[in-house]
C-alpha cells in the first residue's frame, strides 16, 4: 500500500493548479442518468472516487469516453468526459458498489425520476459518523414515491412518475438536496425545497441541470424551486474549482510560510475559511489567475472555528485547520457540528507532538513550538491531508500511511506540493 513521506521544514513558494471539485463532479456524473443524451463534463478531476463512480454508473448502463489530457499530463488540467445513459439496463445499485462510496447512493434520485423505480443498497455508516438516509427517504416520499427497506436495500417505486411537492428539510443536507433537485427535475409539476443546502456544488449541479433543460431557480439560497419537465437533454458543463483543495493548500501555506498562487480557483467559494486564515496571520488576496496566499514572518495566531453548512466554515476543512492551529501561539477551540465522529486526526496529530484535548464536539488545541515527524495514518480523506500539513513543518520525516484515502480526493498531491518546494514523495508498495 502506498505511503507519502514528508521531510518537514521547507516553506512553500510557487503556483498550485486547483483541480475540479470532487464533490461537484460526483453529483454531476450521476445527473447523466437523467437523460438518454450525452452529458459532457469538463475539468473532471482524476481521483479514485471518480473512477469508482464511473464503474458504478457503468453498472446502470452509462457509457463514457474520455477526451483531453490524461493522468500523466499537466497537473490541474482536468479531463473532459462524455457520459451517455442511452438505456438504463439495471436499476439496482448493489451493496458491493454502494458500500465503497456513499455518494453512489444518490443514483436513487435519477433512477426513480427516469425509470420510476430503483433498488439501492443502504450505504451504511462510515468513519466520520453514522450518516443516516432519512432525509432522502422522506423527501422522495414527499414526491410520491413508495420506499421500503428490504434486506439492506431501499426498494423505491413511483408508479406513473414522481409528482412535485413542497418539502422542508428538517436538517441541511448536501446529498439529499442534490438528490431531490435531480428527482424533481423530471417530476410532474412544481417542487419547492425549503431549508436546502446552499453549497457551491449545489449551484453547480443546478446550473448543469438547467443547461440540460431543467427549470430550477433559487439554487444557492435556502429555497429552491423546480418546475418539472418531461425530458432532459444532453449538455456541456465545466466542473467548478475544488474549494476544499483550495482551502487545504491555503492552510498548508499558512502553516509553512511562503508565497503561493492557487491557480484557477475563486475566493468567493470559501470566504469563511479565508476570514479564519487571515485572523491566523495569512494574507489572502484575489489575483488575475486565482488566489494568492502569503505568510512571511508573522507567527500563527490562535483562532476559534465552528463548522457549519455553507456559507459557514466547512467541515471538510476542519482537520486541516486543526493541523494549522497545532502551531499557533495560544489556544484555539474547534467545534464540529456536522459529523459526530470527525476527530480521528486528533490522535494522529498527537503522535507528532500536538496538544489537543476533546470534550464532546469541541477540540481544544494548545499551540506547540515544535512538531516532530512520525509514522501516522488516518481513516478518512480530510484527516489524512491534515497529517500531511502537519508533516510539512514537523522536524524530520513524517510518513502518512494508507494513501488511498488521499487519492480519493486530492489529485497528485505530492507533485503539487513538491513543485512549490516541499520535500514530499510517494513510496509505492
Ligand atoms: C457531503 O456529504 C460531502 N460529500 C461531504 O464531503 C461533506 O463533508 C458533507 O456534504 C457536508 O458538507 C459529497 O459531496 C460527496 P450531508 P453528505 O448530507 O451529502 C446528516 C469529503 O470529505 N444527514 O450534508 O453525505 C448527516 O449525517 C466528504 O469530501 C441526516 O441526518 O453530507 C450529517 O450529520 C465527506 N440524514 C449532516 O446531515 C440524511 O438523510 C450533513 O450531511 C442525510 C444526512
Amino acid at each position: 500500500m502506498d505511503r507519502i513521506r514528508i521531510r518537514g521544514g521547507n516553506t512553500l513558494n510557487g503556483t498550485i493548479p486547483i483541480s475540479g471539485a470532487k464533490n461537484a463532479a460526483l453529483p454531476l456524473m450521476i445527473a447523466s442518468l437523467l437523460t438518454d443524451d450525452t452529458l459532457t463534463l469538463e475539468n473532471v478531476p482524476h481521483l479514485a472516487d471518480v473512477e469508482q463512480l464511473i464503474r458504478i454508473l457503468g453498472n446502470h448502463g452509462v457509457d463514457y469516453t474520455v477526451s483531453g489530457k490524461r493522468v500523466s499530463s499537466t497537473p490541474g488540467h482536468g479531463r473532459t468526459i462524455h457520459f451517455t445513459a442511452r438505456t438504463i439496463v439495471d436499476t439496482t445499485a448493489p451493496y458491493e458498489l454502494v458500500s465503497k462510496m456513499r455518494a453512489s447512493f444518490w443514483v436513487i434520485g435519477p433512477l426513480l425520476a427516469r425509470m420510476h423505480k430503483a433498488k439501492v443498497s443502504l450505504p451504511g455508516g462510515c468513519a466520520i459518523g453514522t450518516r443516516p438516509v432519512d432525509l432522502f427517504i422522506d423527501g422522495l416520499r414527499a414526491l410520491g414515491a413508495t420506499l421500503e427497506i428490504e434486506a439492506g436495500y431501499i426498494v423505491a417505486e413511483a408508479k406513473g412518475g414522481l409528482v412535485g411537492n413542497r418539502f422542508v428539510f428538517p436538517k441541511v443536507s448536501v446529498g439529499a438536496t442534490h438528490v431531490l433537485m435531480m428527482a424533481a427535475s423530471l417530476a410532474n409539476g412544481e417542487t419547492i425545497l425549503e431549508n436546502a443546502a446552499r453549497e457551491p456544488e449545489i449551484v453547480d449541479l443546478a446550473t448543469c441541470l438547467n443547461a440540460m433543460g431543467a427549470k430550477i431557480s433559487g439554487a444557492g439560497t435556502k429555497t429552491i424551486t423546480i418546475e418539472g419537465v418531461t425530458a432532459l437533454s444532453g449538455a456541456r458543463h465545466r466542473v467548478l474549482p475544488d474549494r476544499i483543495e483550495t482551502g487545504t493548500y491555503a492552510m498548508a501555506v499558512a502553516m509553512t510560510g511562503g508565497d503561493v498562487v492557487l491557480e484557477g480557483t475563486n475566493a468567493a467559494l470559501l470566504e469563511t475559511a479565508f476570514t479564519a486564515l487571515r485572523a491566523a496571520g495569512a494574507e489572502v488576496s484575489s489575483v488575475a489567475n486565482g488566489i494568492r496566499i502569503v505568510r512571511n514572518g508573522s507567527g500563527v495566531h490562535p483562532v476559534d472555528v465552528v463548522t457549519d453548512p455553507f456559507p459557514g466554515f466547512p467541515t471538510d476543512l476542519q482537520a486541516q485547520f486543526m493541523a494549522l492551529m497545532t502551531r499557533s501561539s495560544g489556544v484555539s477551540l474547534i467545534t464540529e457540528t456536522i459529523f459526530e465522529n470527525r476527530f480521528m486526526h486528533v490522535q494522529e496529530l498527537a503522535r507528532l507532538g500536538a496538544k489537543i484535548s476533546l470534550s464532546g464536539q469541541v477540540a481544544r488545541v494548545e499551540g506547540v513550538g515544535r512538531l516532530a515527524g512520525a509514522p501516522v495514518m488516518a481513516t478518512d480523506l480530510r484527516a489524512s491531508v491534515s497529517l500531511v500539513i502537519a508533516g510539512l513543518v514537523a522536524e524530520g520525516d513524517t510518513t502518512v500511511n494508507r494513501v488511498y484515502h488521499l487519492d480519493r480526493g486530492f489529485e497528485r498531491l505530492e507533485e503539487k506540493l513538491s513543485a512549490c518546494g516541499a520535500e514530499v514523495e510517494r513510496i509505492s508498495g
